[in-house]
């Protein structure tokens, strides 16, 4: 089968006659309508080159492009309607900035900890507007969450649920609890069989009977996530089974009145497809019929949780190449100034991805060799891409890895002690705006010193006054001036 065009709205045109259309043995659908390529060969970002953006910022940097963020999620609410409910996952995107623009698009919050509790709560959100869902939530956690007044808390057991009773009990505050459900579905290669989320729906019954026995728990909705969905008829499959549950409730006097369908919306990296958001247009629809054959006539809140899918295509790492190597008669690597750890850590985690890296500063160069991009870390395993079709790359060479804006920048570490990049939106009018800085050592080491302060001041005093001074200041003290005045690639 033809797999579905990544996109069906019209594509726009270059901005200004310095722009070029990059050449397709590069380019792909999805990013049509913010990449392009000046005379020089340089890649352009909404219409700005990158060698200015990584003069301004240095590498390694994410790039995440507004314009393309706005779309996604206006694109999702058009495809779905304006009664849908969404609640963009920050799991994947954790950055307050994008967190306010999907606010502005009309989204709200699904948040899988206190932590992304708060994050929402300084992105200017109101707690109605954060869902907390996730396996797993401590007693201060739930504290939190009650005390706050969030929209709903997910249990994912009853274990969970019984935690969530007695902590709401405890405040004597009532709150409106969802159960996450697996529905048991298989459908061709897609299964949620043994799956780590929610109650299996043969012991669905006792979650229910748990939460209509605690006081202090308002039984509010069901809710289902299920992983990566390459295909629709998923969605509709499940919400069969939902509504099934749905009508079981009524029967027993129960309204439920929300229902999450969880994200896992799929987001191309490499040469995958996906599905557009288009082809669920007839979902709302089709799930009001639902509804209708099975006697639910009152009001019930159908959500969706997208994540990747509203903002994986919209990031951009820039690395500079920084050595080129041979590793054998015809195998050769460029080394770059990121890492798979530091910068794309699916890289590591997902077996079998291949990211398309562009040659940024050469994109008219013929490409002449295959080649490994190495990551900067000492583990041999770790290489960001292989058999790329390249020009001939030396150092100071600037390369684009593609499709980097979800689970890149909150999933990397600080492996080798290397400092994680920071991140510059771009505007549709080709401005920039630092959106998050690189680390500090001194905030990488501080929950080391803190303990070792607590553990001997005195003895540590050396340690101690390090903290004090601030480490990158010293550095930046010992080492001479930042370089041009800028956050250059020194040590900072
Ligand atoms: C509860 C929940 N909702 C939504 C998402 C987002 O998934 P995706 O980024 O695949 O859309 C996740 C991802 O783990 C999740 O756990």
């Amino acid at each position: 089968m033809k797999p579905p065009p990544e996109r069906t709205t019209p594509k726009k045109s270059p901005r200004s006659s310095r722009q070029q259309r990059v050449s397709s043995r590069y380019m792909r659908d999805r990013w049509e309508d913010f990449l392009s390529q000046d005379r020089r060969g340089m890649l352009m970002i909404e219409g700005v080159p990158v060698d200015h953006i990584i003069n301004k910022y240095g590498t390694p940097i994410y790039v995440y492009v507004e314009s393309e963020i706005r779309e996604r999620a206006q694109r999702f609410k058009k495809t779905f309607g304006p009664e849908i409910g969404f609640q963009f996952a920050v799991k994947c995107n954790s950055n307050l900035e994008i967190l306010r623009i999907l606010r502005e698009e009309g989204f709200e919050l699904d948040c899988s900890s206190v932590g992304e509790l708060i994050l929402g709560l300084l992105a200017d959100y109101k707690p109605k507007q954060l869902s907390l869902t996730n396996l797993y939530k401590n007693e201060q956690d739930l504290h939190f969450a009650v005390k706050i007044g969030v929209q709903s808390i997910t249990a994912d057991s009853l274990e969970d649920l019984e935690q969530i009773a007695q902590t709401a009990k405890k405040l004597k505050k009532h709150i409106d609890v969802a159960i996450r459900v697996n529905p048991m579905i298989e459908i061709g290669q897609y299964s949620t069989r043994g799956n780590k989320y929610g109650i299996p729906i043969g012991y669905i019954d006792r979650a229910i009977d748990l939460a209509l026995k605690s006081p202090f728990v308002d039984l509010h909705g069901f809710h289902f996530f299920g992983g990566y969905v390459h295909e629709t008829r998923v969605y509709k499959a499940v919400a069969r089974v939902m509504v099934k549950l749905i009508k079981r409730c009524l029967d027993r006097g129960i309204r439920i009145k929300t229902l999450s369908l969880g994200g896992g919306f799929p987001a191309a990296v490499g040469d995958e497809t996906a599905f557009p958001i288009e082809a669920m247009r007839d979902f709302t629809p089709w799930f009001h019929r639902l509804l209708e054959r099975n006697g639910i006539v009152h009001p019930l809140r159908l959500i969706f949780e997208p994540g990747k899918s509203i903002v994986l295509n919209a990031g951009i790492g820039l690395t500079k190449v920084v050595s080129r190597k041979r590793l054998g008669l015809k195998k050769r690597m460029v080394v770059v100034d990121s890492s798979a750890y530091n910068f794309v850590p699916d890289a590591l985690v997902q077996e079998g991805l291949h990211y398309d890296v562009l040659p940024a500063s050469k994109m008219n160069a013929p490409r002449i060799h295959s080649l490994t991009i190495g990551g900067n870390t000492c583990d041999c395993w770790e290489i960001i891409s292989r058999d790329l079709h390249m020009p001939k790359l030396r150092a100071g060479d600037l390369l684009a890895i593609m499709d980097v804006g979800a689970y890149a920048q909150v999933m990397a570490s600080n492996f080798n002690t290397i400092k994680r990049a920071a991140i510059v939106l771009i505007h549709p009018d080709g401005t920039t705006k630092l959106i998050r800085r690189r680390d500090r050592y001194s905030e990488m080491f501080a929950p080391e010193l803190d303990v070792l302060k607590l553990a001997g001041p005195n003895e540590l005093e050396r340690y101690n006054n390090l903290y004090r001074v601030n480490v990158d200041k010293y550095w930046r003290g010992k080492h001479g001036k930042k370089k041009n005045g800028k956050n250059g690639n020194g040590i900072r």
